[in-house]
């Protein structure tokens, strides 16, 4: 068994991300330019918000946060978008979520301008990425992909098991692994809370992935011997042995999981550190116009 190391690969690839903007730089280029807005004082969003702005600074792009008090009204946020739309400086933004019960989510979304939609969240990104086409593909499946193509895992012809259909994770990789490309190629089944007989096909996975958001859902008894499983899940349970007082639990009882499998993600310190990287990844091709030109 081989932990597949997220944080390893995540500082990697912020290495070669840094190395790049210098030479975009050096090279009089310009300096990528991420913006985050943040609405309220949620305190994940804050400390989300303060990890993408450091992360920011690792690699040599430019970061600014937008805040506004939870009690901007929908039409001023839906302007301060457009203005981050219209501003020639901005290579590309997030607004982080959830966003306070006034304001829907999904309108400020499709406010945004797919060009700098660098979360990947907008219907015309999810549409390219659906068909093959270039896109911004979001955090947490662009992590997945970075993640099985770092340690050669080999996906062609491998019959790949999703837990969860959710529109950030679940159905974007089950689309992902199923294209003609690597890592990909994979014969796809999608399960979730009303799938029949989960264990006899989660059983037949080569490639299992558990974004269920259920702590410890999968156990050794649900899994292949050799399978790949990588865990989506973040549940933050009371525990008596960190110093805490806190602990993260994924979507798969690990310790019995773990010795049957050819490699597997741990949490935290699998896939979760590559979520950011994929946002710096992200924000890179904007600044080079890479996906739509410049
Ligand atoms: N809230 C939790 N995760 C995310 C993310 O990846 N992007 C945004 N915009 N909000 C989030």
């Amino acid at each position: 068994m081989e932990l597949l190391d997220g944080k390893r690969i995540a500082d990697e690839v912020k290495q070669e991300i840094a190395a790049e903007v210098e030479a975009i730089v050096k090279a009089g280029g310009k300096t990528p330019h991420l913006a985050a807005v943040l609405v309220g004082h949620d305190g994940a969003s804050e400390t989300y918000v303060g990890h993408k702005e450091k992360a920011c600074s690792q690699v040599g792009f430019k970061s600014t946060v937008l805040r506004f008090e939870d009690t901007i009204t929908e039409e001023e946020l839906l302007n301060a978008v457009a203005d981050l739309n219209n501003n020639p400086d901005i290579d590309g933004f997030i607004v982080q979520m959830p966003l306070p019960k006034h304001i829907s989510d999904q309108k400020v979304i499709e406010a945004i301008d797919p060009r700098k939609d660098v979360d990947g969240f907008h219907p015309v990104n999810v549409g390219r990425m659906t068909i093959g086409l270039p896109a911004y593909v979001s955090a947490t499946p662009d992590g997945i992909i970075e993640l099985l193509r770092r340690y050669k895992i080999e996906t062609a012809g491998k019959h790949c098991v999703v837990l969860g259909r959710s529109n950030i994770v679940g159905r974007p990789i089950a689309n992902l692994l199923s294209q003609k490309a690597y890592p990909g190629d994979c014969t796809v089944t999608m399960c979730h809370s009303r799938t029949k007989n989960l264990a006899e096909i989660t059983r037949t996975a080569d490639i299992l992935i558990a974004a269920l958001g259920s702590a410890e859902f999968v156990t050794a008894e649900m899994v292949k011997e050799g399978a790949v499983v990588i865990d989506v899940g973040i549940t933050r349970v009371k525990s008596d042995k960190t110093k805490s007082g806190w602990k993260l639990l994924g979507d798969v009882k690990f310790d019995e999981v773990a010795p049957k499998c050819s490699y597997i993600t741990p949490v935290p310190g699998g896939v979760g550190p590559l979520t950011i990287i994929s946002l710096m990844k992200n924000t890179l091709l904007a600044g080079k116009g890479a996906i739509y030109g410049k």
